[in-house]
């Protein structure tokens, strides 16, 4: 089961539970090789790890740990209480060839060792195979899985189809009706190794847009902090990686704006507890083992703290702000970020229409965030008295000017004091209205508005004549929030079902007490809706039940089958529009 607790770009927070176990995402899978264990699975906490990742083919094949597997379960075996995944042998297969084990043994295995999420033999195909072989490769994996989803278990359904997008395609749409409970993009880790970020990107996005937004998705192999924010921005929940281990064999040492050679760095920029207490020098004159447990410690808290990072810029929604940051690392990463541009369609479907914060300008590349092409389609219609000239937008309505994103908030504080005498109130909240709701909204919505400024002279409740609460504009973004008294003006003014979400006849008397919406309740809604828009509550005879902020998209609420859909601020029966000024 998986849930979406906050959302930025095509990123998401989210909840995925196994059993009794739940786990918060995006997170990294530690891969612990059983015969060389270097950070003790029960360490793994301490660095914020809740799940972890084996193998189970090398398990099988090597009769001691088989024995003890079988007799103990995997959890004991590897003294580790949290979420086991394990891979299957499908990687061994693709670097050695020759594997000796079935599908079915293979899964029976990891069923009987009490894995919690497993994997079946998928076939990895090079990304420089032929279309041909990738698809006669890309049937057989199909096949397996349809084999393994009789097993019960919880599986990853790993995506095939090498670097040919339409298999990429079809593999993720045969999926999503398979029941996985993670989907892994596969057949990756040669892109990875060869700096292929452009075609990467290529893949997750045809991937993302084929695949239901309620499964949950591991980027197999990938695991370098300098690739976790971008992949995250593309909808990516999971990874996993050797990483940490492999590159400190190689004394390379981890940030997420690239490797470092230890041999050649003097100050350690980290505050994690290895570099608290070592100098470069004091690693490297460490005996082999110790300084393989100590670098591999630093790159695995390094890799945590990135992700640390990724989940607070989901939270403010910051997280295209973080990715232009470390798109910097390497050309080859500005490169592929350059690829979002092609794929505007959908990560314009699941951004949110609002942030906790402003938007920051990094460079060129800012101009390809979905947000900037859809503001702009979003003000060709609006009628306002008056011009400005934006970074980002070009010209725009100045009544506008502290609404996002066009708000700055660096110049707030002057203009604010100043405010414009040439616009009058009943400009500004008419575009505000007509630029949140559509052309011609404003002017019936607040036909007899009273407007009452907050102590610091901003636009702050807007009231009918009769003194009751209409809207209130949000301080945070300079957007509406409808009250119940606005609501009714807005479902007469646009017609159904624009700006709706229908709801089950079940829910509607809890909804009208205040009572959030979950997205099991959702009968239908308005497919224009974006994230974190202010929407209508209604039963499926339009009548009124009460308004709130959608927190996902129109295709993740149909997709979902846990979580909330709208967060109800009034229920037509527990509301705050008679509260008088
Ligand atoms: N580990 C890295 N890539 C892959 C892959 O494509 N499939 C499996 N099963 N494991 C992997
Ligand atoms: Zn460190």
């Amino acid at each position: 089961m998986f849930e979406i607790k906050s959302k930025d770009g095509l990123g998401r927070i989210g909840k995925l539970t196994i059993g009794k176990k739940s786990i918060e995402t995006p997170t990294l899978m530690p891969v612990i090789n059983p015969n060389k264990i270097v950070i003790a699975p029960k360490d793994m906490y301490d660095y914020g790890a809740e799940i972890i990742i084996t193998n189970s083919y090398i398990i099988y094949r090597t009769n001691k740990l088989k024995e003890i597997a079988l007799e103990k379960g995997i959890h004991k075996m590897l003294d580790f209480n949290g979420v086991i995944e394990t891979d299957s042998g499908s990687f061994q297969m693709a670097a050695y060839g020759d594997i000796e084990i079935e599908n079915k043994e293979i899964l029976q295995f990891q069923k009987d060792i009490g894995v919690d999420i497993g994997t079946f033999l998928d076939i990895p195909t090079h990304p420089d195979e032929s279309h041909n072989k990738a698809q006669s490769d890309l049937e057989t994996t199909l096949e397996r899985a349809r084999e393994a989803v009789n097993f019960d278990l919880n599986l990853n359904g790993t995506i095939q189809g090498g670097t040919h997008l339409d298999l990429r395609r079809k593999s993720a749409e045969e999926m999503s009706n398979l029941p996985f409970t993670v989907n892994p993009i596969g057949g990756v880790v040669p892109l990875m190794m060869e700096y292929r970020f452009s075609e990467l990107v290529d893949i997750i996005l045809s991937v993302k847009a084929n695949l239901s937004p309620a499964r949950p998705v591991h980027l197999f192999g990938a695991g370098h902090p300098m690739l976790l924010s971008l992949s995250v921005l593309l909808g990516c929940d999971l990874f996993d990686s050797a990483a940490y281990v492999l590159y400190a064999q190689d004394l390379r040492y981890l940030t997420p704006y690239g490797t470092k050679k230890l041999n050649e760095m003097k100050y350690l920029p980290c505050t994690c507890p290895v570099c608290r207490k070592y100098t470069a020098q004091e690693l490297i004159n460490e005996k082999e083992e110790k300084r393989l447990e100590l670098l591999s410690s630093h790159n695995l808290y390094a890799t945590f703290e990135e992700l640390k990072l990724i989940k607070e810029s989901i939270h403010e929604g910051t997280l295209f702000e973080l990715v232009e940051t470390r798109i910097r690392s390497h050309p080859r990463l500005l490169l592929a970020y350059r690829k979002i541009k092609d794929y505007y369609t959908l990560l314009e479907e699941f951004d949110p229409i609002t942030k906790r914060s402003a938007l920051f300008y990094t460079g060129e590349e800012s101009n390809l965030r979905p947000i900037v092409k859809r503001t702009k389609d979003r003000i060709k219609g609006l009628n306002s008295k008056k011009y400005e000239d934006h970074l980002f937008f070009g010209k725009f309505p100045k009544e506008l000017e502290f609404t996002y994103p066009f708000g700055q908030c660096e110049m707030e504080e002057e203009r604010r004091e100043k405010g414009d005498s040439e616009l009058t109130d009943e400009d500004t909240i008419r575009i505000i209205a007509d630029y949140q709701f559509g052309t011609g909204v404003g002017e019936k919505l607040f036909k007899d508005a009273v407007v009452k400024r907050s102590k610091t002279k901003m636009i702050r409740y807007i009231y009918n004549e009769n003194g009751l609460m209409l809207a209130t504009l949000r301080a945070r973004d300079g957007l509406f929030t409808p009250n119940i008294e606005g609501s009714k003006r807005l479902k007469e003014i646009i017609p159904f079902p624009r700006y709706r979400i229908i709801v089950d006849e079940e829910a509607a008397p809890f909804i009208k007490e205040g009572a959030n919406v979950f997205t099991k309740f959702v009968i239908d809604m308005d497919k224009n809706l974006r994230p974190y828009e202010e929407v209508l509550i209604v039963n499926s005879k339009d009548d009124l039940l009460g308004t709130g902020t959608l927190m996902l998209s129109p295709r993740e609420i149909r997709a979902f089958e846990r979580g909330m859909a709208v967060r109800t601020r009034w229920g037509i029966e527990k509301n705050n529009s008679t509260q008088e000024y």
